[in-house]
């Protein structure tokens, strides 16, 4: 082609037209960026593309703390949470969540390929650790309920109040099939029997969206307004020895597949995306070690086709003592088939040691590309590469009235009824709305914090009434109440002061203080002081309800006798409301304890089915009434 000295006028134009065909021409068409592309597709032309380090990156999980622009950027961060409590401010609204989230992906997508990177929170009975989030009973209460379609919707709601917030993955729920209530998280557990808990895996499509027939193990999110879920923690986690906090197992194979395995095959055939691994070990073997069972079991044999990731420093627990040799926790923990490290703030020892596993050949590149393409599967199937960026059009589902309903639905079906009436007279519930004078007393009567219970707003829980928005249940009884009623609320009462007043009956509210993990490991199960004196002095004086709030079962004896009426509420978290719903006979008792009362801690591991079997309230247990509504 002749070029004059100028380009002709028409000659420009030409090559105005071969500079924009180079220029798109130079921006390379990515198969991976494509939607319209399948999955599988995507994943091999990213896998491509990647070095060690942008894999690598991909398999590191940081805390929000240590997430700036720069090293999500610098170090190819695949992924961020929030620890119990981690929160961008004290009562953070949605909007200021969505923003902190979106801070952190600006640095992901900032990098060479622009992988998004998914942002993780414990949302274990609502979105807890966010301010005015609705707080559904924890789940030794939805047990109770044996309705999985009420812990569907609980699932959907959570969901929404997640993405409202701008985070798409939440690590729940947990389906420990708790075998001993001395066991600091037992209320995390639905049930001791894994019935139970199987039923209760429906809140997963809750969380996640119903996966498509015949989809069994392919990890599903349907989009914008659900959350990827994680069934955990794998596995074993609540038939620990004395219920001691992440210690030892031990049990054969076959009591481990057929009770604490069964809501694993579950989870998976409803398309759970991840799965966390448990901080105990089975008979001496640590799980985040175990090969046989990571790789050989869930992946292998149950086809699990999402992602496996670790606790939160649960590699450094491989050694004793931890962190002690850190180059072989990464080793053992990558090798077992952990595919994403919860480091969560040493991430460069963590990105170097593993690098070096690599380079050195003691960690095939094989099982790095398996942990990728898990990890990449997720991110492209719940469409993160194509929403990457949060909005604020979710944020009125924060603690929405239609959510906290549906919490007080949930509060109703889970109180149980263990007692109604002392043998020489009627049964107390349903109480009379209109009384001259009544009390309500114990130190859970007015205490949103310890109705919540542990992980809520922060990761041990928080006693009071300031933590978050809901209802205590002294506020749910003077909602119920006729107005003529008189109401008169005393957290410790003096019997002198109960027998003074003529109060035409009283409602007592005691129980534990809030607790998470090792905390709440209790070798007594007692509940706070002044409870059971508190019993004593105003129901050795007037008609008592006793209310129990709990992470389970606990010491009752020698109150029981006292009682009139005796109520398990556990931790029914923000909608007091639904235990004066019950209490004043608007809604029937429908509730089945999931859990054996036993009658003293001696007796314990107690459970339904075991040869000797001698509760104070047997598993099923529980009164059922009719409600005027
Ligand atoms: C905790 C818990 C686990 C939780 C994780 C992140 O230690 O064991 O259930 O998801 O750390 O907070």
């Amino acid at each position: 082609m002749a070029m004059g000295r100028f380009a002709e006028p028409k000659m420009g134009f030409v090559v105005l037209l071969l500079w924009f065909m180079s220029g798109v021409a130079g921006a390379e068409y990515m198969a991976y960026k494509d939607p319209k592309q399948e999955v599988d597709a995507r994943i091999k032309d990213l896998m491509d593309r990647m070095t060690l380090e942008e894999k690598i990156g991909q398999m590191t999980q940081i805390e929000r703390k240590v997430a700036t622009f720069d090293v999500m950027k610098q170090y190819f961060i695949g992924s961020v949470l929030s620890g119990g409590g981690s929160v961008p401010c004290p009562k953070a609204s949605a909007e200021d969540w969505v923003k902190m989230v979106n801070e952190i992906q600006k640095g992901a997508l900032s990098t060479r390929l622009g992988i998004p990177m998914i942002y993780g929170i414990d949302a274990i009975h609502g979105h807890n650790n966010a301010y005015n989030a609705t707080i559904f009973p924890h789940n030794i209460g939805l047990g109770v309920t044996r309705d999985a379609e009420l812990v569907k919707r609980i699932g959907a709601a959570t969901a929404l109040e997640v993405r409202a917030t701008g985070i798409p993955y939440a690590f729940a729920p947990c389906i420990a099939v708790c075998r001993d209530p001395r066991w600091g998280r037992c209320y995390e557990s639905y049930s001791e029997d894994h019935k139970i808990v199987q039923m209760m895996t429906e809140i997963i499509p809750g969380l996640q969206g119903d996966p498509p027939a015949n989809s069994m193990g392919v990890p599903f999110v349907a989009g914008k307004t659900k959350v990827a879920a994680c069934a955990k923690h794998f596995v074993g986690d609540g038939g620990t020895v004395k219920g001691i906090d992440e210690s030892n197992t031990v049990i054969d194979l076959n009591e481990l597949l057929s009770i604490h395995m069964p809501a694993y095959y579950d989870s998976i055939r409803k398309g759970v995306a991840t799965v966390m691994v448990s901080y105990s070990s089975w008979n001496g073997h640590k799980m985040h070690a175990n090969r046989d069972l990571v790789t050989g079991f869930l992946k292998d044999k149950l086809e699990f086709e999402g992602f496996v990731i670790s606790d939160w420093q649960g590699i450094d627990k491989i050694t004793d003592p931890p962190h002690s040799n850190y180059s072989y926790s990464v080793q053992a923990a990558v090798l077992a088939g952990i595919d994403m490290v919860m480091v969560p703030e040493n991430y460069t020892e963590f990105i170097n040691d593993l690098s070096s596993l690599v380079k050195n050949k003691v960690i095939p590149m094989s099982r790095i590309d398996d942990a990728v393409e898990r990890i990449l599967k997720v991110k492209f199937v719940m469409g993160l590469f194509e929403n990457p960026m949060a909005d604020f059009s979710l944020a009125n589902q924060l603690g929405s009235q239609e959510h906290r309903e549906l919490a007080r639905e949930a509060v109703r079906k889970s109180a149980v009824l263990l007692k109604n009436g002392k043998s020489d007279n009627q049964p107390l519930l349903p109480l009379p709305k209109k009384a001259a004078k009544i009390l309500v007393a114990g130190s859970h009567a007015h205490n949103l914090g310890y109705q919540c219970g542990g992980w809520t707003i922060q990761w041990q829980g928080v006693a009071g009434n300031d933590l978050t928005t809901g209802t205590t249940i002294l506020t749910a009884v003077k909602n119920t109440v006729d107005p003529s009623t008189q109401v008169v609320y005393e957290s410790d009462p003096d019997a002198s002061f109960v027998n003074s007043n003529n109060f035409s009956y009283a409602i007592v509210v005691v129980g534990e203080v809030p607790y998470a993990e090792m905390w709440g490991d209790s070798s007594n199960l007692t509940i706070k002081e002044p409870g059971g004196s508190t019993i004593g002095k105003v129901c050795g004086a007037v008609r008592c309800a006793v209310v129990v709030i709990s992470g389970r079962p606990v010491v009752l004896e020698p109150y029981v006798a006292e009682m009139d009426a005796l109520v398990a509420a556990w931790l029914p978290g923000s909608e007091g409301q639904g235990v004066a719903d019950v209490l004043f006979g608007d809604y029937g008792f429908s509730g089945k304890l999931a859990r054996t009362w036993f009658k003293s801690v001696d007796q314990l591991p107690m459970n339904v089915g075991d040869a000797h079997y001698d509760p104070l309230f047997p598993f099923g247990f529980g009164l059922i009434t009719s409600g005027s509504i």
